[in-house]
C-alpha cells in the first residue's frame, strides 16, 4: 500500500485544471446499460472508482475504450446480469447498475453494499421505489434479485430524504418504464442534472431538472448518447480549502463556480479572497482565517463531501467553529487524526466544536474514507514538519493526479511504498 509524504508549510501558487466529477461520471457510465450502441462520455476522470465501474460493466459483457478523457462504451453484448460482491464491496455506487439493467433486461442481481466507513448507508429507498414500479425483489445470500415480467411501470415516488444515487437509479429505471414516473423530494445535486442531460440526449422525456420534483414520461426505446462529465465540485472545493489552510494564490481552471454556492459563501466569510469567472476560480489567502459554522445539507446546501476538509481549515482559524454533519451518522473519523496533528476538536453528537490553533504539526496519520483522507492532505500542507498519510488508495478513488497537481502548485508531496 502506498503512503503520501507531505512536507508542510509551503504556500501554494499557480494554476491547475479540475478533472471531471467522479460522482457524475459513475451514473453516466451506468446509464450506458440502458441501450445498445456506442455511447461517448467526455471528461471522464481516470480514478480507482471509474475503473471499478468499467470492470463491472465489462463483467456484464460491455466493451469500452478510453482515448484521453473520452470513454466510448457499448453495452450491446450483455451476457451477465449480476454485479458481484467483490466489485460492490469496493464501491457502493455499483448499485447504480440495478435501475438500468432492470429497465432494459427485466432482470438483475446486485450484491447488497453492506456498511460503510461513514455510516450505514442503506439502499432501501432504491428498493422501495423499484417495487412501486412493479419489480419483484428477493433479498437472498447478500444479493438483491429483481425481476419484472412485463417491464417496469411509472409510479409516484417520494423519498424521505433526497438521495443522490437513489434519484439517479430511479431516473434510469423510469426512462424505459411504461407511463409516467414522478420523483418527489428528488436530489438536486449537479451530478443528477448531468445524468438528466445524458438521458434527454438519449431521447428521454424528463421535466424538472435541478428541482426537487422530476417527471419522467417513459419511452419505448432510446438512442446512444454523447455527453460531457461536469467538473468535480468536490475536487474544486478541496483545492480552494487547501489554499485557505496552506496560503498562497491559485487559479483553478475548468471548474464550475455555480456548483459551489454554499462553499464559496462560507469561504468568503472566512476572509479568503475568491474571484470567479464562468469556468475558473482564483483564490488567495489573507493573513487571518476567520472561524465560521457550517451544517451539511443536500444541494444547494453545504456538501457533506467537503465537511472534513473544511474542518481541517477551521483547525487553523482565529476562533471557535461548530461543524454539524446531518447527512451521514459516522462522518467524523478524521477528527482523531486531525487531533494527532495538534487540532483542538471536541465531538458533541453530530457536531464538532473546533477551536482554531496557530499551527498544526506533521504526524503519521491514516484515514478511513476518501474525504477524510483529503482533510488530512489539507492539514498536512499547512502543518509544520512532515505528514505521512497511509492508505492513500482512498484518495485515489476520487482525486485524479492529486500528487502531480499539488506538485504543480509548489507543494512538497510524494508517494512512497508503505
Ligand atoms: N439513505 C437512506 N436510504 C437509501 C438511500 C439513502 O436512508 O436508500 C440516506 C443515507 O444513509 C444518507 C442520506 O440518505 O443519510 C443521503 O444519502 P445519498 O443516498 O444521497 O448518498 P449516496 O447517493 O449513497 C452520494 C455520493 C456521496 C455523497 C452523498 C451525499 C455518489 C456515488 N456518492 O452518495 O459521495 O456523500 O451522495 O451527497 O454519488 C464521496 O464522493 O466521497 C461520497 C461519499
Amino acid at each position: 500500500m502506498d503512503k503520501l509524504i507531505i512536507e508542510g508549510g509551503r504556500k501554494l501558487h499557480g494554476e491547475i485544471r479540475i478533472s471531471g466529477a467522479k460522482n457524475a461520471a459513475l451514473p453516466l457510465i451506468a446509464a450506458t446499460l440502458l441501450i445498445p450502441g456506442w455511447h461517448v462520455i467526455h471528461n471522464v476522470p481516470d480514478l480507482r472508482d471509474t475503473r471499478t465501474i468499467l470492470v463491472l460493466l465489462e463483467s456484464l459483457g460491455a466493451i469500452w475504450k478510453r482515448e484521453g478523457e473520452t470513454l466510448s462504451i457499448n453495452t450491446e453484448t450483455l451476457n451477465n446480469l449480476e454485479a458481484s460482491y467483490d466489485l460492490v464491496k469496493t464501491m457502493r455506487a455499483s448499485i447504480l447498475v440495478l435501475g438500468p439493467l432492470l429497465a432494459r433486461m427485466g432482470k438483475a442481481r446486485v450484491s447488497l453494499p453492506g456498511g460503510c466507513a461513514i455510516g450505514a448507508r442503506p439502499i432501501d429507498f432504491h428498493l422501495q421505489a423499484l417495487t412501486k414500479m412493479g419489480a419483484d425483489l428477493d433479498l437472498e445470500d447478500g444479493y438483491v434479485s429483481a425481476f419484472t415480467d412485463d417491464g417496469l411501470s411509472g409510479a409516484t415516488i417520494c423519498f424521505d430524504v433526497p438521495s443522490v444515487t437513489g434519484t439517479e437509479n430511479i431516473l434510469m429505471a423510469a426512462v424505459l418504464a411504461k407511463g409516467v414516473t414522478v420523483i418527489k423530494n428528488a436530489a438536486r445535486e449537479p451530478e443528477v442534472g448531468n445524468l438528466v442531460d445524458m438521458l434527454i440526449s438519449m431521447g428521454a422525456d424528463i421535466a424538472g431538472r435541478d428541482t426537487d420534483q422530476l417527471t419522467i414520461h417513459g419511452a419505448k426505446s432510446l438512442m446512444p448518447a454523447e455527453v460531457t462529465t461536469i467538473p468535480d465540485r468536490i475536487e474544486t472545493g478541496t483545492y480552494l480549502i487547501a489554499v485557505g489552510a496552506a496560503g498562497g494564490e491559485v487559479t483553478l481552471k475548468n471548474c464550475n463556480p455555480a456548483h459551489l454556492p454554499a462553499l464559496l459563501e462560507k469561504l468568503r466569510a472566512t476572509g479568503l479572497i475568491i474571484k470567479e469567472s464562468v469556468n475558473s476560480i482564483f483564490v488567495s489567502k489573507p493573513s487571518i482565517v476567520h472561524s465560521i459554522d457550517i451544517k451539511t445539507q443536500p444541494y444547494p446546501g453545504f456538501p457533506t463531501d467537503l465537511q472534513a476538509q473544511l474542518m481541517a481549515l477551521m483547525s487553523l482559524s482565529n476562533g471557535l467553529s461548530v461543524i454539524t454533519e446531518t447527512i451521514f451518522e459516522n462522518r467524523f473519523m478524521h477528527v482523531a487524526e486531525l487531533k494527532r496533528m495538534g487540532a483542538e476538536i471536541q465531538i458533541n453528537g453530530n457536531s464538532a466544536i473546533v477551536k482554531g490553533v496557530k499551527q498544526l504539526r506533521g504526524a503519521q496519520v491514516m484515514a478511513t474514507d476518501l474525504r477524510a483522507s483529503a482533510s488530512l492532505v489539507v492539514a498536512g500542507l499547512a502543518a509544520k514538519g512532515v505528514t505521512e498519510i497511509s492508505r492513500i488508495y482512498h484518495l485515489e478513488r476520487g482525486y485524479e493526479n492529486m500528487v502531480e497537481k499539488l506538485q504543480a502548485l509548489g507543494a512538497r508531496v510524494s508517494k512512497e511504498k508503505d
